[in-house]
């Protein structure tokens, strides 16, 4: 990386995205390019309706990305499987040794936006585990439980002493990426597994803390989850991925919705982050006077966990105010119902990318 401080501009090696959702359809064709023109390589979620489960839905799914990238920007969708209660270990192996699924994510079910078909009972997917492990492939876990006793802002830690440790216990050589981390209790306990546990973090959970759901009203477009929590957890979080250490890396957790689905009695969860997430990581590091160790966060650990190689080109940030738009409105469409509220919308962010005249932002 070249942190050029007196000039006021960084080049980085270029990031990929471990975690994101594209959708699908007239969605996923309006926001692709964000996440494609900063990002070479994403994980991609399965939380599709109906779910991502069979290595033929991953195939078609991974195409209809690839039709809808803006021309010319390089980009690679590692696709992944969406584990059920009666997924079979063969699919898994299959879609995995031909280069198909990268990973496996599982949704305990109930716990988040599309995740109804989910996993009931995680003990009861042993099998899949056992065969994961033997072949290598990283199960990615969104941490939470789901009972309705457990107050929804102890979730992560609850998930964490009565799923994860176990998990990790009867599968020693099992790699595990703990999704999308929100509290102190994580970031502890993937530092003290490493060896085969890491984590990914989102900007928004470095950003804000739980009171910025309710800061002069119930503002949905900071509800996600795992929800954010306390301003204990969000430092926390800070410090974890301004460490260096190889256990963190970049996810963005970039999930769109419609604005008539997050302005509703019950709205979805979900921030949409993508077309400003890596300025918004570089505002975290500057202000931890970290930026030496941006890049290890942005474009080194995460293909270091997957054994995937280092990206060869670049991106380069300079210090320019730019403020973030209010919407993103689908292609063709100019109500505000079919908008999509960016995370940062209508705030300065200091810092901007230097884009390709192709890929210049709209
Ligand atoms: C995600 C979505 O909308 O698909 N929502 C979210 O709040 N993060 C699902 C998920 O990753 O939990
Ligand atoms: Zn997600």
């Amino acid at each position: 990386m070249v942190v050029n401080l007196s000039s006021e501009q960084i080049t980085l090696r270029q990031p990929d995205d471990w975690h994101v959702h594209l959708r699908d359809g007239e969605i996923l064709e309006s926001i692709v390019g964000y996440t494609a023109r900063v990002f070479r390589r994403a994980i991609i979620m399965p939380n599709l309706i109906p779910p991502i489960k069979s290595v033929g839905a991953a195939i078609k799914y991974r195409q209809r990305i690839l039709d809808a990238i803006p021309s010319g920007l390089p980009f690679t969708p590692l696709m992944t499987a969406y584990l059920t209660d009666d997924f079979s270990p063969d699919v898994l192996k299959k879609g995995h040794q031909t280069g198909v699924f990268t990973a496996a994510k599982l949704y305990p079910a109930n716990s988040t936006t599309n995740s109804s078909n989910g996993v009931s009972d995680i003990s009861s997917i042993g099998s899949l585990f056992e065969t994961m492990e033997e072949i290598g492939m990283p199960l990615l876990i969104h941490g939470e439980v789901t009972d309705s006793d457990v107050d929804i802002f102890d979730r992560e830690e609850v998930f964490i002493d009565r799923h994860l440790e176990p998990i990790l216990n009867r599968f020693p050589s099992l790699r595990v990426v703990l999704e999308h981390i929100t509290t102190k209790q994580a970031v502890q306990f993937v530092e003290n597994n490493s060896s085969t546990l890491a984590a990914t973090i989102t900007p928004h959970h470095l950003h804000i803390n739980r009171n910025a759901m309710f800061d002069g009203g119930i503002r949905s477009d900071f509800y996600c989850l795992p929800v954010a929590k306390r301003e204990q957890h969000r430092l926390a979080l800070r410090r974890a991925a301004t460490s260096g250490r190889k256990c963190f890396f970049l996810g963005t957790d970039s999930a769109p919705h419609l604005r008539n689905f997050k302005e509703n009695s019950c709205g979805c969860a979900g921030i949409f982050n993508a077309p400003y997430a890596l300025e918004s990581y570089v505002e975290v590091f500057e202000q931890e006077a970290a930026l030496d160790q941006l890049e290890a966060f942005t474009s080194e650990n995460g293909p270091s966990f997957y054994g995937l190689p280092l990206n060869e080109g670049s991106v380069t940030l300079i210090k320019r105010t730019q403020v973030v738009p209010e919407a993103f409105n689908l292609k063709g469409k100019t109500d505000s119902y079919s908008s999509i509220t960016p995370f940062h919308a209508g705030e300065s962010l200091k810092w901007s990318i230097l884009l390709k005249e192709n890929n210049r932002r709209a």
